[in-house]
């Protein structure tokens, strides 16, 4: 299972990579507009501090003006991906970016149906946003487990990104589900190495061996 961080914030990057634990990048326009900045060279530095792939999304909401600025941000680095809003004209394009070899993420996916249509339009990412689903008091782990089991069942090539993780519990059901990702806060991969009883061992260990000294 791979491990992407969902922020566009380079110091965070910076220690998720030097921690040698996260394999990709996701962003979108709300964590963007956070860090402020030229969206376009942002990107291009992200890509130098991750190996892998860096979604980065459209605003235009037309099939022809998504096309338009997925190209331009695609041609920052073979890394980008783009995301694309899961409407009718975004799989449009997700369709026609595909015959150009641009990989695209669709985003906002919140129905088994909405990912089935993703996947159909050649989508090389599909993000589920559980999150979301759950403030709703509908079940989010339950559609990623659905999409899983279907798109394992006809061997869909689609990578399945469970988005709007909240908390480490999320990351648990999303990897027994079978996601092929999980794209995390900064706030959740933090709280994922902690346990009281490693730090209660660890000073333990450190009293102890004092006292033999
Ligand atoms: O980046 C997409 C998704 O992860 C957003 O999460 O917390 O805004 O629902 P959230």
């Amino acid at each position: 299972m791979k491990l992407f961080l969902d922020t566009a914030n380079l110091q965070e990057i910076q220690q998720a990579a030097a921690w040698g634990v996260i394999d990709g990048v996701t962003t979108n326009p709300t964590l963007v507009a956070k860090e402020g900045g030229d969206f376009p060279s942002r990107l291009a530095q992200i890509c130098e501090l991750v190996k892998g792939p860096v979604s980065a999304e459209v605003l235009a909401t037309d099939t022809k003006g998504m096309i338009a600025e997925a190209k331009e941000l695609a041609a920052i680095s073979p890394q980008i991906v783009i995301k694309i809003p899961m409407t009718a004209d975004g799989l449009q394009a997700v369709a026609a970016l595909k015959e150009e070899g641009i990989r695209c993420n669709v985003t906002l996916i919140f129905s088994f149906n909405q990912a089935l249509l993703a996947a159909k339009a050649g989508a090389a990412y599909i993000s589920p946003f559980l999150g979301r689903l759950d403030d709703l008091g509908h079940d989010g782990v339950q559609l990623v487990q659905d999409i899983c089991h279907v798109f394992q069942h006809y061997n869909f090539t689609t990578k399945i990104i469970a988005a709007s993780i909240r908390h480490p519990l999320h990351v648990l059901q999303v990897a027994q589900a079978g996601a092929h990702i999980a794209t995390l806060p900064f706030s959740v991969l933090e709280k994922m190495f902690k346990h009281p009883l490693t730090d209660q061992g660890l000073e333990r260990f450190l009293a102890d061996w004092q006292k033999m000294k």
